[in-house]
């Protein structure tokens, strides 16, 4: 039997039948690859499960996680600490530029799309909620110069604890500097504790978002409503070739023939057999 060990003090190491059934468990289920190198990655996040749990163990916690009453309790905090949530406002700003600029008017003229019916869009892997409301100050910036423009927007994301984050549409001053000084005015409250200056997404904006958990590995994620745009950006990066393959395919199912789908500055899907053609530096274009 392969025996925990303390590497340092206080600190507890994960056995490799254990790293092996999380991160086997982790890739199949969400996707994201959890390779060896990631292993002290993964021991220093779950750490702090042991402690509140009381646990001597990785090998007990994992028994715990995989029990009937782990899978329904506990797997979500293992989700919310496994996942890798970096995102910013206006995160690669030329896709703003862009979507603005090009993708609006072009599916205006296509299908009237904001027009006769509000724009739909999805942010697929949303995280605390920076970009989908980046894309929001975007699209009420264009509403403002073209009377009669609407939109609706879908924030997802498999982790519950940064769902709420992204619900309350709190963030610390800092985060908020990449967005422009004019829509900073105009879409955020400022607001001083003792300790920090906070900014708040107005409620105005807030409205044109909805939050919802889902998993992308879902057999075929959010079928109803047709989007004109996805960003799935900084998301299939974690996952393997063939997965990413898969949920590429997933969503332009889900996307408008003629719709947009922006993926990270990383993330290619070159000789992937897909109905796309690149438009812009990774954004893509469903066949019509
Ligand atoms: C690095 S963040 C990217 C956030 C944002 N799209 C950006 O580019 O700034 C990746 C997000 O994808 C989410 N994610 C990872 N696997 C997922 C899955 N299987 N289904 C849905 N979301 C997932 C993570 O929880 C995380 O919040």
């Amino acid at each position: 039997m392969v025996m925990e060990v303390l590497s340092s003090p206080g600190k507890i190491s994960m056995s490799n039948r254990c790293f092996a059934r999380i991160s086997g468990f982790i890739q199949s289920n969400f996707g994201i690859k959890l390779p060896e190198v990631k292993r002290t990655m993964v021991e220093s996040r779950l750490q702090k499960r042991l402690r509140v749990l009381g646990l001597r163990s990785f090998d007990e916690y994992g028994d715990f996680v995989f029990s009937p009453e782990g899978i329904s309790e506990e797997l979500t905090h293992m989700v919310d600490l496994i996942t890798t949530n970096k995102t910013d406002f206006f995160r690669e700003p030329s896709h703003f530029n862009y979507l603005y600029n090009s993708v609006v008017p072009e599916l205006i003229k296509k299908s009237g799309a904001g027009m006769r019916k509000p724009l739909r869009v999805w942010s697929a892997g949303c995280s605390s909620g920076e970009e989908p409301y980046s894309l929001a100050m975007v699209l009420s910036e264009y509403a403002a110069r073209n009377p009669g423009f609407d939109f609706n927007i879908l924030g997802t994301d498999i982790s519950v604890r940064i769902l709420e984050k992204a619900l309350k549409g709190i963030y610390r001053e800092e985060v908020a500097e990449p967005v422009p000084q004019p829509m900073r005015k105009k879409y955020l409250l400022r607001s001083r504790s003792r300790e920090e200056t906070l900014v708040r997404i107005k409620p105005a904006l807030r409205s044109k978002v909805r939050f919802r958990r889902l998993n992308l590995m879902d057999p075929d994620p959010e079928t109803r409503t047709p989007m004109d745009i996805i960003f799935c950006r900084n998301v299939i990066i974690y996952f393997e070739r063939a997965v990413q393959e898969e949920i590429v395919r997933k969503l332009c199912r889900r996307l408008e023939e003629g719709g947009f789908l922006f993926l990270g500055h990383s993330e290619t899907l070159h000789g992937m057999s897909l109905p796309l053609r690149v438009v812009a530096p990774m954004v893509y274009r469903k066949e019509l």
